[in-house]
């Protein structure tokens, strides 16, 4: 039998063929499909994204259209599900209450029938269209207030912000919100999308996929991330704590949130067009002191991690937008995994089109030909 070398954390192993995207991370290049991720930030919208990511092209004018309209007339959840997300506790972490709802979810639809296309795309349909309602939902519900209704009239972006603040959101607001939602759709082997193929891979059914992935995001050193971000900027306080913090970081060999990439070795793309997007927002909205601890931190942690490929990633400029969005810290993950279903939906179709259920192996290091010792002997 073959024996590999253990290599903690599977880095450098391919788990998989895939052709949804690519990413070069000497050259800080990123691709869905093909197409540069600058190029979609720019030209095209979250839903179209998510259409390309999970069917392999972009969607003429009328199949967008179509794919649009189904999904905004799947927004509302059922009231089961809003009322099971009432028992919630107001304090529970929302990704907890997603993952929650996002299994909820499959016990309405149940049948298994992963080869018939209607079936996939009433499966990618739904969960586009409720994982941000339910996001708003409960955020509204924790507050003690009900929730209220996607509105007809709103695009995919402008609508979630409107569910979530109970107002008609600002244009460029929205527009910023489904650029980050493009930027966060997708993005290789990483944990959560692991996690989806592994699940998917048992030909369990796709809400149970997104339930685990959505389970995996929500740790710290994976989408998590982004709230830790603004917990340490809070916690700098000013520019000038800027140095000293990083230096006490560095000492302690404890990580400085929001930067470095197991792939990236140079700024993480998405960072760059964050940063761009952070700009534009404090432009109309005014400045904000996080801002320029942002870019303090960006500089001295330059300086002292260039060398070893450290620079900021995508969860290093999330955070200060959404908050500038007025969007609840602990709501940030849940934003991620919203726009993280198209490549986990994306990987679940790829994964079953050339299914073979995961079963790696291990390196036992435990004892053998262990004697079972009477209870009574033990100490
Ligand atoms: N701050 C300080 N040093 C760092 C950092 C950091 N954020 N990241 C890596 N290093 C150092 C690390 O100490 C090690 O140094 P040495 O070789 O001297 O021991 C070296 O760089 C390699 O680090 P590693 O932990 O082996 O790298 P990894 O590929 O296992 O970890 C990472 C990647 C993202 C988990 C890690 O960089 C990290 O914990 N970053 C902070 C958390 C964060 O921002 N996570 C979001 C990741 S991007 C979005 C996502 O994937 O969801």
């Amino acid at each position: 039998m073959l024996v590999c070398e253990y290599k903690p954390g599977l880095e450098g192993i391919p788990a998989a063929q895939s052709a949804i995207s690519y990413v070069d991370g000497l050259q800080g290049l990123l691709e869905y499909r093909g197409i540069r991720i600058e190029e979609l930030a720019e030209k095209s919208t979250f839903l179209e994204t998510s259409y390309l990511l999970i069917w392999g092209k972009l969607p003429t004018k009328e199949e967008l259209h179509d794919f649009e309209q189904e999904i905004y007339s799947h927004r509302r959840i059922k009231y089961r599900i809003r009322d099971m997300m009432k028992s919630f506790p107001e304090s529970g972490h929302p990704m907890d209450a997603l993952q929650a709802s996002a299994a909820a979810l499959g016990l309405f639809y149940s049948r298994r029938d992963l080869h018939n296309p209607v079936y996939i795309r009433d499966a990618v349909v739904r969960l586009l269209a409720t994982i941000p309602t339910m996001v708003a939902a409960f955020q509204l519900m924790r507050k003690g207030n009900d929730p209220i209704r996607p509105n007809d009239n709103l695009d995919y972006s402008a609508n979630f912000l409107y569910m979530l603040n109970e107002k008609e959101p600002d244009p460029l607001a929205s527009k910023i919100m489904d650029v980050c939602l493009i930027l966060h759709a997708e993005h290789t082997m990483n944990a959560s999308t692991f996690s989806a193929r592994v699940t998917a891979s048992t030909l369990t059914d796709p809400y149970a996929v997104v339930a685990s992935a959505v389970g995996t995001l929500g740790g710290p050193l994976h989408g998590g991330a982004n709230e830790e971000v603004i917990q340490m900027l809070e916690e700098i306080g000013s520019v000038e704590n800027v140095r000293p913090y990083i230096d006490t970081c560095l000492e302690r060999k404890s990580k400085i949130m929001g930067f470095g990439h197991r792939v990236y070795k140079v700024k993480d793309p998405r960072a760059t067009i964050l940063q761009d997007l952070s700009e534009q927002l404090f432009a109309k909205f005014g400045s904000d002191k996080y801002y320029d601890i942002a870019l303090e931190m960006e500089r001295v942690v330059e300086e002292k991690l260039a060398h070893k490929g450290i620079y900021p990633n995508v969860d290093f400029y999330s955070g200060l937008l959404y908050r500038k969005l007025g969007i609840p810290t602990d709501i940030f993950t849940p934003i991620f995994a919203i726009a993280r279903v198209a490549g986990w939906l994306a990987h679940w179709k790829e994964q079953l089109a050339e299914n073979r259920i995961f079963r790696p192996t291990q390196v036992y290091n435990g004892q053998h030909e262990v004697k079972y010792s009477p209870i009574e002997e033990r100490e």
